[in-house]
């Protein structure tokens, strides 16, 4: 890993270098992003840093300087390029009270960069009994408070499955602890819309604009998160998973891919391929 704080690449990744009252740390204030890199490049950075910009804002944090992330960036990926790999961003809100007051100290701002693995094409996914807020303060922002996306991910987990699936507060599909969720009926690709209170996922945004000539386009609705039971595909997309197919959900197993799903992965591979700045 190469790691950026404030300024200065550190010399040791995993020495300690933040205060113990950094905001981020004591009460989860605090946003990021998550950027794959291939061959050296950040991928779709433009619009990651769109949204952190908007989940910055959310918070009352403020856009961070773009000219700082974009040296900082620079700056971790320095050196031979890494073949396939992750950026990870984040503001907090600095140093500050112990308590949900801010600081007035400025923000901390970290970008790191690693190795990561390909992710396999297909993965199991399971719903979880506990509902995404969808009419909280925080909806729809990327925040470091991912304490109940811990949670669910370890009880996907424990069932043998890399991802966990939410409804929101009126029991419509939402999203993955770390993912979009699509899936296919009546020959149709379908995925709620971000009123259900989902992140706004740049690869869901991607699949959307360059999936919309395949079989009439996606459609973006809210239904009740039991319409997986019936779907005839499901697949999930994030920055490190790109268009990921589910082999099974819950109990259920599917064809992965079925063969929206794999026309969604070809598609991906193709536009992919074109450009880093999508
Ligand atoms: C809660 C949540 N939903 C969806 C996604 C997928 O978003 P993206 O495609 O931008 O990685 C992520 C990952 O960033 C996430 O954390």
């Amino acid at each position: 890993m190469r790691v950026w704080v404030n300024g200065t690449i550190l010399d040791d990744a995993y020495a300690p270098v933040l205060s113990v009252f950094d905001h981020g740390f004591t009460v989860g204030d605090g946003v990021f992003e998550t950027v794959k890199v291939i061959d050296g490049r950040p991928f779709a950075l433009r619009r990651h840093l769109d949204r952190l910009d908007g989940s910055a804002n959310g918070l009352g944090l403020g856009p961070p300087s773009r000219v700082l992330i974009e040296e900082a960036v620079a700056a971790v990926l320095k050196g031979p390029p890494t073949a396939f790999g992750r950026l990870r961003i984040t503001v907090t809100g600095g140093v500050g009270p112990a308590g949900s007051d801010r600081g007035t100290n400025g923000p901390t701002l970290v970008v790191a960069a690693g190795p990561l693995d390909v992710r396999p094409d297909s993965t199991a996914i399971v719903t979880v009994p506990w509902r995404r807020n969808d009419q909280g303060a925080t909806a729809g922002l990327k925040t470091t408070s991912y304490a109940d996306n811990v949670i669910a991910l370890a009880h996907a987990r424990e069932r043998g499955a890399s991802e966990a699936v939410f409804a929101n507060t009126a029991g419509l599909l939402c999203e993955g602890t770390g993912t979009n969720v699509f899936y296919a009926r009546d020959g149709r690709l379908h995925t709620p819309t971000v009123r259900s209170g989902c992140l706004a996922g740049v690869t869901r945004a991607l699949v959307l604009e360059w999936c919309a000539d395949l079989a009439g386009g996606v459609v973006e609705v809210d239904e009740p998160i039991d319409v997986l039971a019936t779907a005839d595909e499901i697949f999930v997309t994030s920055t490190t998973r790109d268009v990921q197919a589910v082999y099974r959900c819950d109990d259920r197993e599917l064809t992965a891919p079925g063969p929206l799903t794999e026309a969604a992965q070809a598609i991906w591979s193709k536009r992919e391929a074109e450009g880093v700045d999508p």
